[in-house]
């Protein structure tokens, strides 16, 4: 069977082929879950810094389906970003082949499907872009790398759960079951199930790149008599650290570097959920295992323990020292602090808060009072055909105040093509948040408690602050990240929280650059799909039926 298209070959190019498995079970329970090319997590896509990359998917669900590529930039084609504002979905039974340049990145990020709620029923894997070899990188080779995709799970069908969104007990405040490491329930599982483990040579130094794949908690993870030195941040070199334990927040990426430096013997490797009980909520600690190769027996003795989950201080202060290493190059030879955040001018503050709200009955996250509305035709699309007339109406929403009474709406935002954005986020759950920009990097200026007030960007960091694509925003508190709007296209900004996604989290930002040059934004790709108001099928078909 020959799957491949013969008029796309190209060195480095994917077949996903992505269908519900019913013999994959992470849990005994019998639930869908979402494999590709029978895989669970999905296969590594394994680029390097401006590789065009070709990923054709197979849909084989029962239902359509969208991959977004957590941290990839899209520079200048966000018609690549699969999210609902910039694509159609690719339907059942159909294949669609997206084709992107990791343009002027490196680092550690990851795929996974963006529409209905699919995410939860997993269908997501690991990226790495490497660097070329002609870029130093400011460590020695690794002897090996690892991709570790933790998150939480649920035992659930995302289907019924999903269906189940209306009711406001499940949609706020139900928690998901388990946490596991790429796809594996803990060391010691009572079902017996493999676990994840980690064969290491003694002396070998390892890089472990880990992401949040959960869709609601984010974990504090550590390794049984190992240090770490934290190295990368979602594609950008951090001062590197030592650390005992690190907090990963929903949707984002690390890599660390693991000395095997102990005894021969195995080691416990923990992900424990911050703001719960380890002890009452223990099937939600993920458990792995370090394996010496030497080693003949089973890790022993408690998990390490990990800071009090309870502690937001501590989450804090390390978020705080994470800082850009602003004299290594990245991507390129010229240091990332090339960009060095001291003095610009700000052209644009967004403030936006999340709550939870109930509107017509049903439950539903706003932002800054409005709910995102999901529509079917692609925005980008709507921006090309029609100027996004009568699809949606620009700046229609606030982004510096609270909408008088909570709302729907396809909430687009006009970001200033080529300057600099001030985006506040305001968390006022219970909650840890975490927010996500597509098509940047942004760098993270400030954390603090309560509400915000311009007088606290004396608190910035302005010196050396960290840039990724994702940052946490702390129950009652605020984060302030900068952003340069140098790439043209309709961006997606969203919680990367499941249900806060689902429920009306996200926005969009449109940087619009008014030079048709196609050397700057590029035009659709030629595999464009129709679909909303410009289904060509649906309209056809309309228009047959018509007497
Ligand atoms: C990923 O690609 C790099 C560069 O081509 C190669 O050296 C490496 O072995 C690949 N890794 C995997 C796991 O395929
Ligand atoms: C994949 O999609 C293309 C474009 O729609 C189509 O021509 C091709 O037949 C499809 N391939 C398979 C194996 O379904
Ligand atoms: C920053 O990068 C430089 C250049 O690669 C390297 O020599 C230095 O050790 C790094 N500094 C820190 C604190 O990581
Ligand atoms: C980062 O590393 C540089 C160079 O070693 C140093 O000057 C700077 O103080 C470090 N920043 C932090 C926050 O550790
Ligand atoms: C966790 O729960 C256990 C048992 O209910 C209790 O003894 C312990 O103090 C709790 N720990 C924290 C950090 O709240
Ligand atoms: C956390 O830090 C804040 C600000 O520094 C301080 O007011 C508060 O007491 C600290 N909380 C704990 C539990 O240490
Ligand atoms: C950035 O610019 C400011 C102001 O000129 C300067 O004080 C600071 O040292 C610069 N940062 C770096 C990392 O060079
Ligand atoms: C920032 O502004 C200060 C004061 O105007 C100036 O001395 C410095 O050179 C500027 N730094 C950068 C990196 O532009
Ligand atoms: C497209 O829409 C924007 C705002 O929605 C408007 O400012 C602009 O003039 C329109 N352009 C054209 C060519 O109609
Ligand atoms: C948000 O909307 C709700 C419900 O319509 C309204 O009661 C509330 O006052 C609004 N919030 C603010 C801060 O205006
Ligand atoms: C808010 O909703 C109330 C009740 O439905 C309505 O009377 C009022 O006009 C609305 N206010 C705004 C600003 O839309
Ligand atoms: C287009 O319309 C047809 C006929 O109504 C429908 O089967 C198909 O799912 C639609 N396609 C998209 C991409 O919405």
């Amino acid at each position: 069977m020959n799957l491949w298209p013969s008029s796309v070959l190209f060195p480095l190019q994917w077949l996903l082929l992505v269908f519900t498995d019913s013999t994959i079970q992470p849990v005994s329970q019998l639930q869908p879950v979402i494999a590709i090319n029978g895989l669970f997590p999905g296969p590594l896509i394994n680029t390097t810094t401006n590789d065009y990359v070709h990923v054709n998917v197979f849909n084989n669900l029962d239902e359509p389906l969208l991959f977004t590529w957590n941290g990839i930039q899209q520079r200048l084609n966000s018609w690549q970003d699969g999210v609902s504002g910039t694509n159609c979905p690719i339907l059942p039974g159909t294949n669609w082949t997206y084709v992107f340049q990791t343009k002027d990145q490196i680092g550690s990020f990851f795929y996974f499907p963006s529409i209905n709620f699919q995410k939860a029923a997993g269908g997501f894997g690991p990226i790495r872009v490497n660097n070329r070899n002609v870029i130093a990188v400011p460590f020695a080779k690794p002897d090996d790398e690892f991709d570790l995709l933790i998150g939480d799970w649920s035992f659930d069908n995302y289907k019924v759960t999903r269906s189940l969104m209306t009711d406001p007990t499940i949609a706020f405040d139900s928690i998901p079951n388990i946490m596991l490491m790429n796809g594996k329930p803990p060391f010691g599982n009572p079902q017996g199930k493999a676990f994840e483990s980690f064969t290491v040579t003694q002396g070998n130094v390892y890089r472990f790149r880990i992401s949040n794949v959960g869709t609601t908690l984010s974990f504090n993870f550590r390794i049984q008599n190992h240090r770490m030195l934290l190295v990368e941040t979602e594609g950008s070199y951090t001062n590197q650290t030592i650390l005992d334990s690190l907090d990963v927040h929903v949707g984002q990426s690390y890599s660390v570097l693991v000395t095997a430096n102990q005894v021969d013997a195995d080691y416990f490797i923990v992900a424990s959920p911050k703001l719960l009980n380890a002890t009452e909520f223990s099937s939600l600690v993920g458990v792995g295992v370090l394996h010496y190769s030497n080693s003949v027996a089973q890790p022993v003795g408690p998990l390490p323990t990990g800071p009090d989950p309870f502690d937001i201080n501590f989450s804090i202060d390390q978020a705080k020292s994470i800082r850009w290493n602003m004299t290594t190059g990245a991507a390129r030879p010229n240091p990332q602090g090339t960009f060095n955040v001291t003095n610009v001018t700000i052209s644009q503050t967004f403030i936006l808060q999340n709550s939870e709200d109930v509107i017509k009955g049903s439950p539903h996250v706003v932002v800054n009072n409005v709910s995102y509305l999901t529509i079917d035709t692609p925005l980008k699309l709507a921006d090309q055909l029609v100027n996004g007339s009568g699809v949606y109406q620009l700046d229609a929403f606030p982004v510096q105040s609270i909408n008088l009474n909570a709302s729907f709406g396809v909430s687009v935002v006009t970001g200033n093509h080529k300057g600099w954005i001030e985006l506040v986020f305001k968390n006022n759950l219970e909650f840890i948040d975490s927010w996500h920009l597509d098509g940047f990097g942004f760098y993270v200026v400030g954390f603090g408690d309560g509400d915000w007030m311009a007088a606290l960007r004396m608190t910035y960091n302005l010196f050396d602050p960290v840039v990724r694509s994702t940052v946490q925003v702390y129950p009652g508190g605020w984060t302030a990240v900068y952003a340069f709007l140098d790439n043209p296209g309709m961006w997606n900004l969203r919680s990367q929280l499941l249900k806060n996604w689902f429920l009306g989290q996200e926005l969009y930002i449109r940087v619009h650059d008014n030079d048709p040059n196609p050397a700057k934004e590029r035009p659709p790709p030629e595999n464009l799909l129709f679909c909303g108001i410009f289904n060509k099928s649906a309209s056809l078909l309309e228009h047959h039926h018509r007497p």
